[in-house]
């Protein structure tokens, strides 16, 4: 490095530069690295959320049967209707600390399998449903600084069972709760709109035909449909082949898209994943894209059932959803995938990991582990540049595994447990109990001299309103590929990242700052533009620089 260009500051492309659009890193030999945490935590990570405190809460179901991690001080649960454990003094549920890499057991009350959640503009996980006795209950978590904060529980509180339902945080701070097994319905949490009189509790239960329309007799293939929230404020829904615009507000079917080519269904237990595409609030208008990759044909799960394990779907497809007349622009992944989770990136590309190369979702159905993550380069022009192959993983991430965005940039992974019970031994892939994590190729120390680090920044941001943040980089600075993003982190369970988005912000200008802080720029930037862009809550913020994110910090968007 020569020693005139240290902490030098090119503007020369900057006003010119859509600056989210970042080079591409370099596709050989940087597979990224796998790191195990722990060999066990005591239970298997069949749902997962990052908090705005860097817990990250973990959870799976009551009625497994004794997990290997205890209640603490003797604690247990008594619950006369649980199926398996009448009286169970095992946790179902732990709160993970990624700076200590410490966790504690959590106590669940009820069933929570198959179920899902969001994370209230204050901050405060709501998880929904569940099974059994667990199916209409409501569970918060509110972070906390102490270790004494656990699940508070909220019996009966759904209007409909929700077993395999999904959620989306709205613009107006409410959760809209979609589907679950033999549930062509929504619901709100809360029900009401504050002030707005209340009526009866079916008033507050809204049909969805199209729930009924993409089940499949018995393998439904609709169950936890991908929901993303667009910029012009509707809902997008993907069950099975196919997808709508709803007005949620007017319980309207806006539109209908057409069907993703090739037939293969891409909802459980055909289990593909999606993604809402990272949305640039730099553009007069945005346009929004969604992304659904791998799943299993159409008739797989019956097919496993009786032994025979389909090759899964090795599809993905891209649609412009704001087009006049959008269609589906479809793109080979390397290897086929079916329970593959896709996660975005801070570098707005799409990470898919977990999941299975046959087979479907369900207990003993999936064979032949995918245990290579890929990273999808969304604005990568050339296909062959678009998806690299990563390092493999040692363990299987079967049925019941998730995947999380953390903090520093890293993918959080665990579970697998594709028994009905915990099976560690005379089965073929083994319930998993342990957390390991994925560091992408961006995590690389070859990259610390132009890694930013951010400073200092405006904790709450508002709607179109400025903020101000500082940074600094070892080396120099290049204006012209600096971007800065903003991550809702994802409630993820079987391979669809709940609530997950990235919003691109608008940079209005950067400045060099005084010594002493060396090699330290200022930006000022604009907050999203509204709250259908980016519904309101904690998000991880992260300055890009060629590529290149910093660690999150958590900002509040209001
Ligand atoms: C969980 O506990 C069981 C029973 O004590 C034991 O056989 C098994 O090895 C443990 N598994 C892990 C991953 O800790
Ligand atoms: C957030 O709001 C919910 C619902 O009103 C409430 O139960 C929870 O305690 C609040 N959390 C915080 C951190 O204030
Ligand atoms: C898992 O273990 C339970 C007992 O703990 C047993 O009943 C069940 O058959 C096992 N499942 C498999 C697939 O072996």
């Amino acid at each position: 490095m020569i020693k005139s260009l240290l902490c030098s500051l090119s503007f020369s492309y900057f006003f010119s530069l859509v600056t989210s659009q970042v080079p591409p890193l370099n596709p050989a030999g940087r597979q990224g690295a796998w790191q195990l945490l722990h060999a066990s935590v005591g239970i298997s990570a069949m749902h997962m959320q990052l908090l705005h405190n860097n817990k990250v809460i973990i959870f799976d179901r009551t009625d497994f049967g004794p997990s290997n991690l205890s209640l603490p001080s003797g604690l247990c649960r008594i619950d006369p209707s649980d199926t398996v454990l009448q009286t169970d003094c095992t946790a179902h549920s732990i709160l993970y600390d990624i700076s200590t890499n410490a966790f504690r057991p959590l106590m669940v009350q009820t069933d929570t399998w198959c179920s899902s959640g969001a994370v209230l503009p204050n901050g405060t996980l709501v998880q929904t449903g569940g099974y059994n006795d667990g199916d209409r209950n409501i569970r918060t978590f509110t972070p906390c600084t102490d270790e004494y904060c656990d699940w508070i529980e909220f019996p009966q509180s759904l209007l409909q069972r929700r077993w395999y339902a999904s959620n989306q945080i709205l613009p107006d701070g409410r959760i809209i709760i979609v589907g679950g097994r033999r549930q062509f319905n929504y619901e709100f949490y809360p029900q009401n709109i504050e002030g707005k009189s209340s009526g009866s509790s079916t008033d507050h239960i809204f049909g969805l035909n199209f729930l009924r329309e993409t089940n499949d007799y018995q393998m439904e293939n609709n169950l936890y449909p991908f929901l993303h929230l667009l910029p012009d404020g509707n809902l997008f829904i993907f069950a099975n082949t196919r997808s709508i615009l709803l007005d949620y507000n007017q319980n309207r079917v806006v539109k209908e898209f057409p069907q993703i080519p090739g037939g293969d269904p891409r909802n459980y237990p055909s289990s593909g994943s999606s993604v809402l595409l990272p949305l640039d609030d730099q553009n007069e208008a945005i346009e929004p894209e969604i992304m659904v990759c791998g799943g299993a044909p159409k008739g797989s799960f019956t097919q496993a059932t009786q032994g025979n394990f389909i090759r899964a779907t090795s599809t993905c497809g891209r649609l412009k959803v704001s087009h006049a007349n959008p269609s589906w622009v479809m793109e080979d992944m390397p290897v086929p995938r079916v329970m593959g989770d896709m996660i975005l990136l801070p570098s707005g590309d799409v990470m898919i990991i977990n999941g299975a190369e046959m087979g479907t979702a369900g207990w003993e159905l999936g064979r032949g582990p995918v245990t290579r993550p890929i990273i999808y380069r969304p604005s990568n022009d050339g296909p062959d540049w678009r998806f690299s192959v990563l390092s493999p993983s040692a363990r299987p991430r079967l049925y019941h595994s998730s995947a999380a965005l953390l903090t520093d940039g890293r993918i959080l992974v665990g579970g697998s447990n594709p028994h009905v019970f915990y099976n560690f031994t005379n089965v073929e892939f083994p319930t998993d109990l342990s957390l390991e994590s994925f560091s992408p190729p961006y995590l690389s120390p070859e990259y610390d001299p132009i890694r930013p680090q951010i400073l200092s920044l405006d904790e709450k941001i508002k709607y179109g309103k400025s903020f101000w943040l500082s940074f600094s980089v070892k080396d120099y600075l290049t204006a012209s590929v600096l971007s800065v993003r903003i991550v809702a982190p994802s409630f993820t369970t079987h391979s669809f990242a709940m609530n997950q988005r990235m919003v691109v912000l608008k940079i209005v200008g950067v400045t060099t700052l005084l010594p002493p802080a060396p090699c330290a720029y200022g930006l000022s930037m604009v907050g999203p533009s509204t709250a259908e862009i980016a519904p309101p809550g904690y998000y991880l913020l992260f300055v890009l620089h060629a590529g290149i994110p910093s660690s999150g910090m958590w900002v509040k968007i209001e």
